[in-house]
């Protein structure tokens, strides 16, 4: 947390990149092994599957899209974690057609429940891919942080019309097909067999505050980094996350 070099990206990542670590930190601890089999389920360019290579980890990735795939693998190339990260093309609600149930250490879904027609179908074959006490690190869209933003904006039915629409979207422009609470991921994931361990609410004001606010004031990236890592576990800011995380262990 205390590099002054650290990219304005960071605040999209940061706060999932300490959690997923952690949990890969404890993984290899339980497991023993130095390098654990990690899913990427929509994994696209490798923003999480290219670091967590270079930890040392062998990383497959499962998106239906060729021109990510081909990114990731650039990526990677690039990274000088080619031969730890496999790109696959495929469909997390037709994962089995592409590996195997029960093959994997963690499993990632960061992102993609948004897209899919039936989520909780994806997160149950999220849960399947996994091992035993396997780590689920899931990220969706939050309906809190979509509400606020748009009302902020000045967008006040539109913000309304997110808080009452079954999908959580503002109109027919909204870029994005699906948003969630906290409760409805935490449901979907325990009702696929997992236990959930922590649940963080990722960008809380990162999207609220002027960026000429965070790029030309000194310190302030990090003073923010720091203030969304201390609000992203507090239930009041959660709930008006940009993004929720929510971190768990496959039972039995
Ligand atoms: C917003 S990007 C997230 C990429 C990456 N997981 C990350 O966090 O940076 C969404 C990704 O989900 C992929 N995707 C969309 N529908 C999918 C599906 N049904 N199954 C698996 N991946 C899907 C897209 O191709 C895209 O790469």
């Amino acid at each position: 947390m205390s590099d002054p070099q650290r990219p304005r990206a960071s605040l999209r990542t940061a706060v999932v990149w300490d959690v997923l670590e952690d949990a890969l930190d404890r993984r290899v601890k339980a497991t023993g092994k130095d390098s654990l089999d990690v899913l990427d389920t929509g994994g696209g360019s490798g923003n999480f599957a290219v670091p967590v290579a270079r930890l040392g980890h062998r990383v497959t990735v499962v998106d239906p899209s060729p021109n990510a795939l081909f990114a990731l693998e650039r990526r990677a190339a690039e990274a000088g974690v080619a031969e730890r990260v496999q790109g696959v093309q495929g469909d997390i609600l037709g994962l089995f057609d592409v590996v195997d149930r029960g093959g994997y250490d963690a499993v990632l879904c960061h992102g993609v429940l948004e897209y899919v027609e039936d989520p909780a179908e994806g997160v149950r074959n999220a849960v399947e891919a996994l091992r035993p006490s396997g780590a689920l690190s899931l990220l969706a869209a939050g309906l809190g942080g979509a509400v606020l933003a748009r009302a902020l904006a000045g967008h006040f039915s539109e913000a309304r019309r997110a808080l009452t629409d079954p999908a959580g979207r503002w109109g027919e422009g909204d870029p994005v097909p699906r948003r969630f609470t906290a409760e409805q991921l935490t449901e979907v994931v325990e009702a696929a067999g997992v236990e959930v361990g922590a649940v963080h609410g990722v960008r809380v004001f990162a999207d609220l505050v002027p960026g000429v606010l965070v790029d030309t004031e000194p310190g302030a990236l990090e003073a923010l980094l720091q203030l969304e890592a201390a609000a992203a576990e507090l239930p009041a800011f959660r709930s008006v996350a940009t993004q929720l995380h929510v971190l768990g262990e496959k039972r039995g």
